[in-house]
């Protein structure tokens, strides 16, 4: 084929992809022998970061787990992105020209399903779209992995882990089998405890690295302690281990954002549960080396 008719035919197909692509069923290639490998914002090393095809690629690379950011727009819609501000991954300067600084919580959902979220990272991903937490949430359960969803910036949206919870739920994603495929984490200690107050059986991460004299503080609310790689000591790890959170079970440590095999490797070697990574087929390769 042409390459033009090809780069074609690949966006026409990111647009419907949920009913053309195969369901790629990741548990096939899944062990369950930690650390997790975890694809940040998706495989956003190699796909537009928190866009559908990010989950579509990381499958394809057989990543069990995914990550992405929840913001709100100004109707009162959950969707996927990093920033609090569409300039840097979408064309919104271009079709909003007046609309400075770009805040998604500004913009309605209607006005964000416009942008196109892909030709920044590479022509081949133009037309992809800011996904909404919704359509997110299927293409994660299509592909039938696990989601490790950040809450982010929840001071600017009062109310989000209550929306998130509700969304969740409509979807399936509470229930017993899914529960075990999901974990909430924020930077944000107060918006973790509002999850763990709502629904205590959902599984929560701390973005951050508290002094080793406060863990236990954070053992009642929080599952997993996820600190930056540069932050972490395999003596940090172990102290986070050393003590049981909410569900009975010892805290875990996920790590990010690890792309290289020899960061894998040391990280690995400190005894974390769990790597994010842009790149988890270069974590992958260093971890089966
Ligand atoms: O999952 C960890 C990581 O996503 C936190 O940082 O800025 O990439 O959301 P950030
Ligand atoms: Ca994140």
């Amino acid at each position: 084929m042409h390459a033009r008719a090809a780069t074609a035919m690949t966006t026409a197909l990111l647009g419907t992809a949920a009913l053309l692509l195969p369901a790629t069923d990741v548990r096939a290639v899944e062990d369950g022998t930690p650390p997790a490998i975890i694809a940040h914002r998706g495989a956003s090393g190699y796909a537009p970061e928190n866009t559908l095809a990010a989950v579509d690629k990381a499958a394809r690379l057989g990543a069990v787990w995914v990550e992405n950011d929840v913001q709100r727009t100004r109707d009162g819609k959950l969707v996927v992105l990093h920033d609090d501000s569409l300039r840097r991954t979408t064309d919104v300067e271009q079709v909003f020209p007046g609309r400075a600084p770009w805040k998604v919580k500004d913009f309605t959902a209607a006005e964000i399903a416009r942008l196109d979220a892909g030709s920044w990272f590479g022509s081949v991903y133009a037309g992809a779209r800011v996904p909404t937490l919704k359509q997110y949430v299927r293409r994660v359960d299509l592909h039938h992995q696990k989601l490790l969803l950040e809450l982010k910036n929840p001071e600017l949206y009062p109310g989000i882990e209550q929306e998130t919870l509700k969304l969740l739920g409509n979807e399936g994603w509470l229930d017993r089998k899914h529960r075990s495929r999901l974990v909430v984490q924020s930077f944000s200690a107060a918006s973790l405890r509002t999850v763990h107050d709502l629904k205590p059986a959902v599984k929560t991460g701390f973005l951050g690295r508290p002094p080793m004299a406060d863990l236990h503080a954070y053992a009642v609310f929080a599952d997993q302690i996820n600190p930056s790689y540069a932050a972490v000591s395999r003596a940090y790890v172990a102290a986070v281990q050393a003590f049981t959170g909410p569900h009975g079970r010892p805290l875990e440590v996920s790590t990010w954002t690890v792309n290289t095999a020899d960061a894998a490797r040391l990280v690995a070697g400190y005894g974390v549960d769990g790597i994010i990574t842009n790149k988890p087929d270069v974590v992958r390769d260093a971890l089966r080396e």
